[in-house]
């Protein structure tokens, strides 16, 4: 199957936890290629204290990548980024310096694992407000979601979409996101599905989660989700 879209992934070399040389990216989109993956966005983390990037300095490494790459080697290339939601994202929001994806008309965002932030649905409302749907990076890892779905309800309501980290199936962040990847997926709570793959040997996980995802949902759902609803995601025409 080709045709996927990588809505998350960490390809881009040196700027946060994901691929650490030109080597390392190279095999990895290589290698998502072969999965099925036509395009894949690097999506490298923003998040204070531990990656301090900002948009020219990601745009700069990103142009550089794609011009060191035979393009006809990897799938096609796009910039995103994962913005940690904070108050330095709504800082960069409204100096116009955050990464959405390339339509410009949706961006992936990740909170904090432990608990909700605070005033959740109004600070939603202010990314909408700057013309982005806010896409939800692996709602399985956070804990209000371990158990139950209900406190996601009011982000889906706000016009939030979801994007599974497919490799949670495997266990790869744990027992917990596990059973909750799998308890949502069941629900229909998910709108795409994504890799966010870090380094090469993430791709034997990530074959395994795809082929764990169609026996879930089935295949023609697995598509969709990876391909189909992400596409939509990325050229912002998916209305949930
Ligand atoms: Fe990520």
């Amino acid at each position: 199957m080709s045709g996927y879209v990588d809505l998350h992934s960490h390809y881009l070399p040196g700027v946060d936890d994901g691929v650490r040389t030109l080597d390392e990216s190279l095999r990895l989109l290589t290698g998502l290629k072969a999965l099925g993956f036509d395009e894949v966005v690097a999506t490298p983390h923003i998040r204070t204290a531990m990656f301090e990037n900002r948009k020219p300095g990601l745009v700069k490494a990103f142009e550089e990548l794609v011009s060191i790459v035979d393009l006809s080697t990897v799938p096609k290339l796009s910039l995103g980024a994962e913005h940690y939601f904070d108050d330095v994202f709504f800082g960069l929001l409204e100096k116009d310096q955050v990464l959405p994806y390339r339509a410009n008309k949706s961006i992936l965002i990740e909170f904090r694992y432990e608990a909700w932030p605070m005033n959740l649905e109004q600070r939603i409302f202010k990314v909408e407000l700057a013309g982005y749907m806010p896409v939800i990076a692996h709602p399985e890892r956070y804990h209000a979601l371990f158990s139950r779905t209900d406190s996601l309800d009011s982000l889906l309501d706000a016009g939030c979409v979801t994007l599974l980290d497919t490799m949670s199936l495997m266990g790869k962040y744990g027992e917990q996101p596990r059973r909750a990847a799998e308890r949502m997926l069941e629900e229909g709570a998910y709108d795409a599905a994504c890799s966010d793959a870090h380094r090469p040997d993430d791709l034997d996980v990530m074959a395994r989660a795809i082929e764990r995802l169609k026996k879930l949902v089935g295949k023609e759902e697995a598509d969709a989700l990876l391909g189909t609803r992400a596409r939509q995601i990325l050229e912002g025409t998916y209305a949930p």
